[in-house]
């Protein structure tokens, strides 16, 4: 029997902690063995550092797996904990929020004043009949507004239901339907790519459908022209006109904190839903464990959108719950030109910045100048989420943003997690280029084959979660039966057979435990490719790809062959200066074949490499590798309608250069 999935990638490059982080670090070693030694005694030691207004009676209820109940009896409101508390311990002249517009402008708001505002806004919303277990749907830009109006929720126990603002009229209508949402928090718009861009008008579009929308705020951002009706209120008169006074209420533990759509590229999206206590348990933990936060210096800085759940757990409440500052961007990095970003870590003189391997790779490919012409002295922390990052693309990350020696945190988790699983903790673990490491204290991770069985270390299979955590979903909003079949059907107990068995939580990554037993994420299980046999992760090729100094980023598909089953195709964007015009393109074609033979074995050969300009991606910057699997069978594409550009397809078709078949 073949393995599930092969590992052919061998790195062997790691670095230690700096001594001085590690020193200091908020968490050590120590931290995993009294996780093992009593895992729930660990999380409810965690729960303890939030502000409860009614102790737990159990940590955890797993009778009925696998719907979980954390801190079962347990009261606490959420906002309370990321405002109030930090307030009422005098730290509220500290600095929550540096927010900074795209065209410029900017705004500083302190704890106090996000308290303010937040409670403000949840005496409008009580004002508008929401009441505790509404929903309530957030179409925003990146603007402090967002922040607060989920806040707000949180405050009044009224479930949000954030929308990345760059969704389309119809995904914003399915969404509000799915949930009934009851208000909806818009603006006219936000600025993106130096020009305002408007959102009001969609949210008119989507709303005509959505009977049970009954009032809709708009936060005036703009300043453009926007169409009215009855039941629009702007936030600035609504918001602002309310009281500043509000009592926080305690809810329940399990009181429903948001629903987010997962960004699911073909299925009809599942609203996850998280709940209150378990949820900020584990994402102020984190926080404080992966992001080493120090509220008295650090100024951290997370470049995610608020419409993904990168945004929700570590910009609103991972880092707000540890009192810490932050940067909030609006827009876009090359705008008004390249090295924005670097002009923001410097200005705020950021000490920890998460971003995505999309945007590292663009950095990648606009070339290390950009970054060298800033002063990013002011770092002392990496991190990465989102896809598997290329060992390359980390080396460049730690080289040229990282001065050589910062510690790169790369975290893996998913929306369904809630919270980071796998990821080194900056002060303890030696990191290697490209792995995630090891499951967090208090999180049971594997790698398992076709059968669940645990694959020795040397091998990949499908990485499982073998024991609830406190940020886990709870289930998909309105769909139990689709909650069990996705995620809790393939192993274990729920894959029928042994009711006696374990519930297992099957993440729908492929994984490999290298020969230390670390843990490498290679892709999402349904872009694996079967060449002759050998189960082969897109990860591993695209890797090999960027360790060429002439590519910047890399996407593989398998493409059906008479011969192979299935051939690997590769699509590649060279890094600035490379030549790859007519007989030098395909020079290079023929140089990148061999280095991914050389680098993985002659199996995972590309049949054929195409170089592009662009990749198509979904709007959170992850490669669609479904579309890129029509160009390779010549088919007409699918659905673009999740495509972040869709011209980069045609751009692709036009650009393709050298496309060249196998002749050996
Ligand atoms: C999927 C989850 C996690 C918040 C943002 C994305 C991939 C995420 C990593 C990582 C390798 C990663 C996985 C996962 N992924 N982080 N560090 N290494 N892969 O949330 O949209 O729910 O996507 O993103 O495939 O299953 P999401």
């Amino acid at each position: 029997m073949s393995e599930a999935l092969a590992n052919l990638l061998n790195e062997k490059r790691q670095f230690l902690p700096p001594a001085e982080l590690a020193a200091d670090a908020n968490v050590t070693s120590s931290a995993y063995a009294e996780a093992a030694d009593d895992r729930l005694a660990f999380w409810a030691r965690q729960a303890a550092q939030l502000t409860w207004s009614k102790p737990w009676d159990q940590v955890l209820d797993w009778s009925r797996p696998p719907f979980a109940k954390w801190f079962v009896g347990g009261q606490l409101n959420v906002a309370y904990n990321c405002l109030d508390r930090h307030v009422a311990a005098g730290r509220g002249d500290k600095v929550a929020i540096h927010w900074e517009g795209e065209p410029g402008d900017s705004r500083t708001i302190t704890y106090a004043e996000l308290h303010q505002m937040t409670c403000r806004a949840a005496n409008a919303l009580t004002g508008l009949g929401v009441t505790a277990g509404d929903r309530v749907a957030v179409y925003l830009p990146m603007i402090p507004e967002a922040a607060v109006a989920m806040l707000a929720c949180a405050r009044i126990g009224a479930t949000h239901s954030v929308v990345f603002g760059g969704f389309s009229a119809d995904a914003l209508t399915n969404r509000i339907q799915d949930a009934s949402a009851k208000v909806v928090i818009t603006a006219d718009g936000g600025y993106r790519r130096g020009k305002p861009s408007a959102l009001k008008p969609t949210v008119d579009e989507a709303v005509a459908n959505c009977p049970s929308v009954e009032h809709v705020l708009v936060v005036r951002r703009t300043g453009e022209d926007v169409s009215w009706s009855d039941r629009d209120h702007w936030w600035h008169e609504a918001v602002e006109q309310a009281s500043a006074e509000h009592t926080a209420q305690p809810f329940d533990a399990e009181h429903p904190l948001f629903i987010l759509y997962t960004s699911g590229t073909t299925a009809r999206p599942k609203g996850i839903l998280h709940t209150s206590g378990g949820y900020l348990t584990q994402v102020a933990y984190t926080s404080h464990a992966v992001f080493d936060l120090k509220p008295e210096s650090d100024v951290y800085w997370c470049t995610a959108d608020i419409g993904w759940v990168t945004g929700h757990s570590y910009i609103v409440y991972g880092p707000l719950a540890n009192g810490v500052t932050q940067v909030m961007y609006e827009g876009t990095p090359d705008t008004p030109h390249k090295g924005r970003f670097w002009e923001i870590v410097d200005r705020y003189r950021v000490t920890i910045l998460y971003t995505a391997p999309t945007l590292i790779r663009t950095m990648m490919k606009w070339g290390e100048e950009i970054p060298a012409g800033h002063d990013l002295s002011s770092l002392r922390l990496l991190g990465s989420v989102g896809e598997p990052i290329n060992p390359e693309a980390w080396m460049w990350y730690r080289q040229h943003v990282g001065r050589g020696e910062l510690p790169i945190v790369d975290t893996w988790w998913q929306t369904e997690t809630g919270s980071m699983m796998i990821s080194p903790l900056p002060g303890v673990t030696a990191a290697k280029p490209g792995s995630a490491m090891t499951a967090l204290p208090g999180v049971v991770a594997d790698v398992v084959d076709d059968q669940g069985r645990s694959v020795p270390d040397g091998g990949g299979g499908y990485l499982v979660l073998r024991e609830p955590w406190p940020s886990m979903l709870r289930t998909i909003w309105g769909d139990d039966n689709r909650f069990i079949e996705t995620y809790w059907s393939r192993f274990g107990a729920g894959a029928g057979g042994d009711a006696e068995a374990p519930w297992i939580y099957f993440a729908g990554d492929g994984a490999k435990k290298d020969d230390d037993g670390h843990i490498w994420l290679l892709g999402r299980v349904d872009d694996v490719m079967l060449v002759s046999g050998h189960n082969i992760s897109t990860t591993e090729v695209e890797s090999a790809l960027v360790s060429h100094p002439s590519v910047a980023e890399a996407a593989v598909v398998g493409a059906t062959d008479p011969t192979t089953g299935q051939a690997i195709v590769a699509f590649a964007i060279p890094r600035g200066s490379t030549d790859t015009s007519g007989e030098a393109g395909e020079q290079l074609i023929a140089e990148l074949r061999s280095h991914v033979a050389k680098t993985l074995g002659p199996i995972a050969k590309p049949r054929q490499i195409m170089l592009v300009p662009e990749l198509p991606k979904t709007r959170s910057g992850k490669i669609m590798r479904r579309l890129l699997r029509d160009v390779a069978e010549n088919r007409s594409l699918g659905d673009v309608t999740t495509l972040q550009d869709s011209s980069v397809m045609e751009l692709i078709a036009s650009g393709i250069s050298g496309s060249k078949s196998d002749e050996d």
